[in-house]
C-alpha cells in the first residue's frame, strides 16, 4: 500500500498541522501494511506559481481541437502531482488555516492537480472526477476556533477542500482539527493533546475496508 504525505506549513518541524499529520501517518502505518511513504513538504518542493503556458492551456482546453499543449514547467508539475497522487492508496494532508482558508502553497498544489480533461471532465451534468476514490486525511492546525459554537470567524477552508477535492473524485474526506493554537498555552496544550489523540484513535477498520 502506497501513503502519500503532504505538507504545507511553511514552519517546518514547529508546525502543528505536519505534526499532527505525522501523527496520523503513524497511526495508519500501525495498522496498515505500508510499503512506501511519499514525502512532499510544500517548502522543499514549492513549484513556483503557475506559468502562463499551463494558464493558457486550462483556458482553452474545452475547446481544444487536438492541439498539443506544453509538456514543460507548470504542466510538467502538474502531471507529475497527479500521477502522485493516482498512485496513492491513502493520502494524508497537513494545513494550516491561513485568513479563514487554505494556505497559498495547498492553493498553488490545487492549481496544478485539479486539471480540465486531465483529473476532471466536464460532462452536461457537470464536472466528474477521474480520480478513483480513496481515504484522504486532512490535518489543520488553526490560531483560533472554526465550525463550532466557539468559532468567531468564517470557515472556507474545509467546505471549499470537501467542494475542490470532489471535483476531481475524492469524496473521502476525514478532517482532524488542532484549534486554538494561538490561544492561552493551557488551551493550546488541551487542545493539541485532544487533536492527536483523536489521530491515534483513528477507527482504521473503515479505511482497511476502503482500500482493499
Ligand atoms: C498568514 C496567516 C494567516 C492566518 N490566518 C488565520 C485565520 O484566518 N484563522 C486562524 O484561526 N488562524 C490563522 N492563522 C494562525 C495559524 O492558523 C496557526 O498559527 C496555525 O497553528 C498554523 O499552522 P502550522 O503550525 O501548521 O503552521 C494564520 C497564520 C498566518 C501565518
Amino acid at each position: 500500500m502506497k501513503l502519500l504525505h503532504l505538507t504545507f506549513s511553511p514552519r517546518g518541524e514547529e508546525s502543528e498541522s505536519t505534526q499532527l499529520s505525522q501523527a496520523i501517518v503513524d497511526r495508519l502505518c500501525s495498522q496498515h501494511l505500508v510499503s512506501r511513504i511519499i514525502r512532499r513538504d510544500w517548502r522543499l518542493h514549492a513549484a513556483s506559481a503557475i506559468d502562463a503556458d499551463y494558464a493558457n492551456a486550462l483556458a482553452n482546453a474545452a475547446g481544444n481541437n487536438g492541439e498539443r499543449s506544453s509538456s514543460e514547467g507548470s504542466m510538467e508539475e502538474s502531471e507529475r502531482l497527479i500521477c502522485e497522487l493516482e498512485e496513492a492508496d491513502l493520502v494524508v494532508i497537513g494545513t494550516p488555516m491561513h485568513n479563514f482558508t487554505v494556505p497559498a502553497s495547498l492553493k498553488t498544489w490545487i492549481d496544478l492537480v485539479v486539471r480540465i480533461n486531465r483529473s476532471f471532465t466536464i460532462t452536461p451534468a457537470g464536472k466528474v472526477g477521474t480520480l478513483k476514490s480513496k481515504p484522504v486525511y486532512i490535518a489543520i492546525a488553526s490560531g483560533g476556533f472554526f465550525g463550532s459554537d466557539r468559532s468567531r470567524q468564517p470557515d472556507f477552508l474545509t467546505p471549499y477542500l470537501k467542494a475542490i477535492l470532489a471535483t476531481i473524485g475524492l469524496h473521502d474526506l476525514r478532517f482532524f482539527s488542532a484549534q486554538g493554537m494561538a490561544l492561552e498555552i493551557n488551551i493550546v496544550k488541551a487542545q493539541r493533546q485532544a487533536a492527536h489523540d483523536q489521530a491515534t484513535n483513528i477507527d482504521t477498520t473503515i479505511a482497511a475496508s476502503r482500500v482493499a
